[in-house]
Order: C-alpha cells, then structure tokens, then sequence
C-alpha cells in the first residue's frame, strides 16, 4: 500500500474576492480565528501524517514564506515554486512535476473542512483510478464545479460554474484531490491550464477513471467575504470543530466586561472599554482597543484595530491596523482593508469597501 506522504497546496490566486483584504494579505495567510489559515491547512496535513508540502505560489509570496519559513517549525518540509505568470490550477502542478515522489493530495489554499484525509486516502486506495476528488453537496452549485458521477462513485462529467438553473447536480468539487502521478504528464507545460475546466475533463476523455469521494462534512470556501464570516460564526458555535490559539473565548472569562455576548473570540494584549458591547460572534486579533460604549457584533477584527468611542461595526471585516473613528458606522458587509483611517463620524453603507487600491505588501 503506497502510504501519502506529499500534497500541493495551491496558493497562487490573487483573492480578487476578498478585496481589499487581499491587497496587504494573500488569501492563504487571511486570519480565521486569529490564526493563518494556511496553519490550519498544515496542521490537517500533518494530522494526517504527510510531512512534504509544496506551495506552488505567487501573488504576494513573500508573506507566506516569513510565516512558514522551510516547515521545521512545524516538523514539516516546505517547499515554494514561485510563478512568475499565474499558471492556473493545472499549471501550477505541471510545474511542481519534478517535485511530486508519488500519489499526493492537491488541496485548494481557501477552503475550511473537517474532511478526514486518511479516510479519503483508503478510499482511493479501494477505488482505483488517477484520482479520487471530494464532494460536497451545497445548495447553490453554480457558484462552483459541478461534478456528475455514477452509482459506482465513477465521475462522468465536470460543469465548472453552471449558470443559475442549469446545474446537473448538486455535487461540487470541493477542493480536495488524490491524484496518481500519470495526472502531471497529462498537463501541458509552461503555460496557463486549468485542471477543472481541461485537465479533469481530457482524463475523462482518455478513458481513464476519476472517483467522486462525496461526504457530508463542514465546507465552505473562505473566497468571499460573507463565507469568510459565516466560517467564523460556524467555528464560534462549534458546527466547525477546530482548535483554538490560547486565548479569551466564549462567556464568562471576560472578568468585568457584562457587555460580553457570547460567543466571542478575543486574541492577546485585547482591550474592551467596559461600557462597550460585544458580540455575538465577534473575533478580536491581538493587539485590538475597543472605546467606550462601542458595539460590535458578527464581525472579525484583525491585529491591532482601533475602536473608537460610540462607534458601531456590524457584519464587517476589518484588517489590520485600521482605525475607526468615533461615532463612525459600518454597515453589515462592510469589508476594511490594512491601515485605513476612518474619520469620525463616517458612515460606511452596507457592503462598502474601503482601503488600499493595490497591494500594500505588509502582513
Ligand atoms: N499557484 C497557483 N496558480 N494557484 C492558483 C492559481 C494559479 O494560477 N489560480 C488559482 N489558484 C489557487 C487559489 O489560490 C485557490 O487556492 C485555488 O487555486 C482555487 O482557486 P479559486 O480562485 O479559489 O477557485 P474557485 O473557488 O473559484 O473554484 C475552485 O474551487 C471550488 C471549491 O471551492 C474550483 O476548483 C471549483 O471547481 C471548486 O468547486
Ligand atoms: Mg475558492
């Protein structure tokens, strides 16, 4: 039995979606409970033994190597392909080639799931073929890959983002491959490819055997910003298990803050004014001050955001460093990039963006 020892995290998209987060952040490295999600990625792979991974990347690298370094913190051997040109799904691998020892996972950089990798590896084992994919069931396929299989589990068809109305099922890919070697020689090199929309489909055109492992686990795409707070809202009410950083979190453990509704999530060196109010379903990176008699809930604070007094933050994501001024206002949706100042008294309409127009290059 050939045991998975390497998987390819794919990190190399720009997050166009989660702008203007992803000008001072690349998406892999966006905090979800104060913590890098790429950790968290790692931590999964290492859970499920496999040591070896290669981060094909590049837009904004540079903070994805300071945090990782070569992987010995993590007793893990991390190895970066920077691209000069995005080379899309499938190219990202094809230039990883002479990295790639045997069977190994490809994982898509955004996507929070309790997926058991062991149990999907002895599914491929049992199965067979050049890959088994995971699937999920959502509601609305047409954001997403449509994946159609057999009985047998033997996948037929790959519709990759259907218009509304013409979905073939309700079956997506949700990221998550075991591929055989033989997938890598199928991909043409030094160019653009994607493997949902060409290198899926020319397998399947070959005659060869892909599998859909479907289940019925926690998933969501962190790619926009109301699935990177609903992802948020799920850990905090514990439908997604995950471990928690050291920190201050749910009821109780805020000491004199009565203004606490939990649950709350709240990150080192935090201060909340005890006139404030917070929550339900806020989380506050490390280093954020909270002023007197502001309310805040169902929003994610990074590092160091500043608060001020009376302010009202709602469905919003705010990145690191910003500050919100007195008495200013963010509507629900509201997404705050790194570093912005908000004047006093501003208020931000419902789904507004604000903050840098290109990439600031700081964590
Ligand atoms: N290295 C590299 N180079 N990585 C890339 C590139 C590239 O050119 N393009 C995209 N990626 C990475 C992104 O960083 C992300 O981690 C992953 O590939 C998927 O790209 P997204 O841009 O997030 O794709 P999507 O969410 O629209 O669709 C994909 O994911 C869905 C599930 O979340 C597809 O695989 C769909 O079929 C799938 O349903
Ligand atoms: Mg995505």
């Amino acid at each position: 039995v050939e045991v998975i020892v390497q998987a390819i995290v794919l990190v190399g998209g720009e997050g166009t979606r989660l702008r203007p987060l992803t000008f001072g952040t690349p998406k892999p490295m966006v905090p979800i409970m104060n913590v890098p999600f790429l950790a968290r990625t790692l931590e999964r792979l290492y859970e499920a033994g496999i040591r070896d991974v290669i981060l094909p990347a590049g837009y904004l690298p540079q903070a994805i190597i300071d945090y990782f370094g070569d992987g010995s913190r993590l007793d893990m051997n991390v190895t970066y392909v920077i691209e000069d040109e995005p080379l899309g799904t499938a190219g990202a691998l094809k230039n990883v080639e002479q990295l790639v020892t045997g069977a190994f996972f490809v994982l898509n950089g955004d996507v929070l799931t309790s997926l058991d990798l062991r149990a999907m590896m002895a599914f491929h084992k049992e199965r067979g073929g050049l890959g088994a994919l995971h699937l999920i069931r959502v509601d609305d396929p047409s954001a997403f890959g449509c994946v159609v299989s057999d009985e047998n589990h033997r996948i037929s068809a790959f519709v990759e983002k259907p218009p509304k109305g013409s979905e073939p099922t309700n079956e997506i890919n949700a990221g998550t491959y075991l591929l055989e070697p033989k997938v890598l020689s199928m991909i043409p090199v030094g160019c653009n490819v994607s493997i949902e929309r060409e290198t899926f489909p020319k397998i399947l055109a070959g005659g060869d055997a892909l599998y859909a492992y479907t289940t019925t686990d926690y998933w969501i795409d962190l790619g926009r910003p109301e699935h990177y707070l609903a992802a948020h809202r799920d850990i905090l009410s514990g439908l997604m298990p995950l471990k928690l950083e050291p920190g201050v979190s749910g009821e109780g453990k805020h000491g004199v803050h009565a203004a606490i509704v939990p649950p709350v999530h709240v990150g080192p060196d935090v201060r909340i004014d005890e006139s404030a109010m917070v929550g339900p379903n806020v989380v506050l990176g490390k280093g954020c001050s909270i002023g007197p008699n502001a309310r805040l809930r169902e929003s994610v604070l990074w590092e160091g955001v500043e608060v001020g007094e009376g302010a009202v933050i709602e469905e919003s994501i705010v990145a690191s460093r910003t500050r919100i001024g007195a008495g200013a206002r963010l509507g629900a949706g509201t997404v705050v990039g790194h570093d912005v100042v908000i004047e006093a008294g501003t208020q931000i309409e419902p789904g507004g963006r604000v903050g840098a127009a290109a990439p600031v290059v700081s964590p």
